[in-house]
């Protein structure tokens, strides 16, 4: 337990942290273009903290390592932190919170922008006070929404499994994945750092997945779930088809959960099979964290005789669940 009672986290985030504020649009407006959107509404998000408070809803122990502004934001993002039970080491900084404009159209499709502010201000002796909390952690989580050379700092700490998420995608220097133990990417970072022009379909992105120089690569493919390489190991794990409302959240629903599920000792295909299940259900909600799910969710979908993973793809069988289970105004 920590000094303030809390168990020792398991899975530590070292990553962004964001306030998000997203409108909704009938259709993405063309360049030039203006179009009258819904009301704005201002969440907290951030990769980084996404996957913080998706693993926190799993039953994880969760430590979240950032940096915000000395302003409302900042506060708006810590109260996230203490709600949902995260070990709060984030370090205020003289720069603005980093905010994220978001664009969701009728489809659930989105555009981001960031402005990373305090995200890229995170001071180096920062990490250095929190080195014993990553190389202890079982599962450490990282993606590019903070300085290079921070996550690789965090990366060479980590001991237990480092993880990178490669989002935003950018070209990255050579040796740099060298500590990553799991890559879990999506087609568009997968197509950018294999460099190979077609890892479209399952088959595709098996392929350039195994010509990249990490020990497990995961990559995720919306509504067709997601695919595992690791060693000479390939599983394609399908998603349950859902009514999509919004998937802005849905990858860092899906990194949180996969290292919950392998900070508790399951190994990566149930990791996989998890964070698939809950990622579907992220996108039928509107927001980032505020559709991600909670362990009881994913846990009854995957319950005997209910999984839609245990053969053919079932939005009745999700569907059904989630009308029983979450309350009309949740
Ligand atoms: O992945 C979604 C997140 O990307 C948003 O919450 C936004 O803050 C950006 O970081």
């Amino acid at each position: 337990m920590t000094a303030e009672g809390q168990r020792e986290p398991q899975v530590v985030v070292v990553g962004s942290a964001n306030v998000d504020r997203t409108v909704r649009v009938d259709g993405f407006p063309r360049p030039g273009e203006t179009v009258m959107g819904s009301e704005l509404a201002t969440t907290p998000g951030g990769k980084g903290l996404n996957q913080a408070v998706a693993a926190a809803r799993m039953g994880a122990a969760v430590a979240f390592v950032g940096a915000v502004g000395d302003d409302r934001d900042g506060a708006l993002l810590r109260d996230r932190l203490r709600a949902e039970g995260i070990v709060d080491h984030t370090v205020t900084v003289p720069v603005a919170t980093g905010a994220a404009s978001i664009v969701v159209d009728a489809s659930g499709e989105n555009t981001i922008v960031v402005s990373p502010g305090a995200n890229h201000a995170i001071p180096t002796d920062h990490l250095d006070a929190v080195a014993d909390l990553i190389g202890g952690a079982a599962v450490v989580l990282t993606q590019l929404e903070t300085d290079l050379d921070v996550v690789a700092r965090v990366l060479a700490l980590a001991s237990g499994t480092g993880v990178l998420t490669p989002a935003p995608v950018q070209n990255l220097p050579a040796g740099f994945l060298a500590d990553v133990d799991l890559l879990t990417l999506n087609e568009v970072e997968l197509a950018t750092l294999s460099g190979q022009p077609d890892v479209a379909g399952v088959e595709g992105a098996m392929a350039a997945a195994a010509t990249l120089d990490v020990a497990t690569v995961v990559v995720t493919l919306g509504a067709a779930g997601a695919v595992v390489v690791t060693g000479d190991d390939r599983w394609h794990l399908p998603a349950p088809a859902v009514e999509v409302v919004d998937t802005t959240g849905a990858g860092d629903t899906f990194c949180g959960v996969l290292a919950a599920v392998l900070a508790r000792g399951d190994d990566i295909e149930m990791a996989a099979r998890t964070a698939v299940t809950a990622g579907a259900l992220s996108v039928t909600r509107a927001g980032a964290q505020e559709a991600m799910p909670t362990a009881d969710r994913v846990t009854v979908v995957h319950s005997p005789g209910q999984s839609p993973l245990a053969g053919p793809s079932s939005s009745a069988t999700l569907l059904a669940w989630e009308s029983r289970s979450t309350p009309p105004d949740a």
